[in-house]
């Protein structure tokens, strides 16, 4: 079976201007001219990455929205974003903070499927989209997590083991924590729920199992706050499931050959903010500047 006839890779002849630009943005090259000067798909041995990257930009780039693939067709894409675009992520990501008390309430679902279906398009090394993510939206569920997490971290913690990270010094200084900003709950600060990138521990492409994990945990961290809703990134507790407390891993149901990013807990939060941040750190940008 050739390319064209896997990736329903289709022409609507009568719209192509054959400007080329599909043939020009095409990552993996499958595209050629035919003898009609319109784009046609190569034929290629197998599906995959030595062939059609599954990218779409064929269909996104085409001024006449004349290329489908996939069974996508270029009128069911989300437009273009605004020319505010710019202003609105500056005040976005100045506004993004870690938050670290949450309403005790679940999250309406279709906020986080819209959010979920939204990193679709998230990049990830090769456009192999291999990583996955773990989302527990249900409260108690995390709860039942948080409770087994607790249950072997305080047993350690008497005995004076910790995470690699962690000592008697930083133990204390958290637990002082959640007597305010991580009320009662130093490990997930309260959390309702936990959002998780992993992807399996491949070794291959430079490491871009665990650069996807990053990317994506990046990724989700924005829309969330985009959407209204909080979000802390969160590594210590990333540890205690991974190093002490195998059990509470296992309650996520996480292949244990996965590579897993850092733990995101997000919500409602509790405390509603005036304004952003204003951060700034001199001496941080380099800029190359001698001729
Ligand atoms: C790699 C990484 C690990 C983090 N781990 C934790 C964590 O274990 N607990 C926590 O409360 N916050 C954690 N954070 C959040 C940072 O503390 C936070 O981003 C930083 O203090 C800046 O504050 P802001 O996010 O409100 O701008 C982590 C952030 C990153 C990027």
């Amino acid at each position: 079976m050739g390319m064209e006839t896997k990736t329903r890779f289709r022409v609507d002849l009568d719209k192509c201007i054959k400007c080329g630009r599909c043939i020009n943005t095409c990552s993996g090259m499958v595209l050629e001219y035919g003898e009609d000067g319109c784009p046609r798909m190569k034929e290629f041995e197998r599906f995959g990455w030595r062939g059609c990257w599954r990218c779409q930009h064929c269909l996104a780039v085409c001024p006449q929205g004349a290329i489908s693939i996939f069974g996508k067709e270029p009128e069911d894409s989300l437009p273009l974003p605004p020319e505010e675009m710019g202003e609105y992520m500056e005040e976005l990501l100045a506004s993004r903070r870690s938050c670290r008390r949450y309403l005790d309430q679940n999250v309406d679902p279709e906020i986080i499927d819209r959010i979920i279906a939204a990193m679709e398009a998230a990049p990830t090394g090769g456009n192999s989209s291999s990583v996955q993510y773990t989302v527990i939206d249900d409260k108690d569920r995390v709860k039942a997590i948080r409770d087994k997490a607790y249950a072997v971290m305080e047993a350690k913690a008497k005995r004076h083991e910790y995470t690699h990270s962690f000592s008697d010094f930083y133990y204390k200084k958290m637990k002082e924590s959640e007597k305010t900003v991580r009320r009662d709950d130093m490990l997930f600060c309260g959390a309702p729920h936990l959002f998780i990138a992993h992807d399996k521990y491949t070794g291959k492409w430079a490491e871009d199992y665990k650069v996807n994990c990053i990317i994506a945990t990046a990724y989700f961290e924005l829309i969330a706050n985009a959407f209204g809703l909080g979000t802390v990134i969160m590594s210590y507790p990333a540890e205690v499931l991974n190093e002490l407390a195998p059990e509470a891993r296992e309650m996520l149901h996480i292949p244990k050959d996965h590579y897993t990013g850092l733990i995101v807990g997000f919500g409602y939060p509790e405390i509603p903010y005036a304004r952003g941040v204003q951060k700034e750190r001199p001496g941080k940008i380099h800029r190359y500047t001698q001729r």
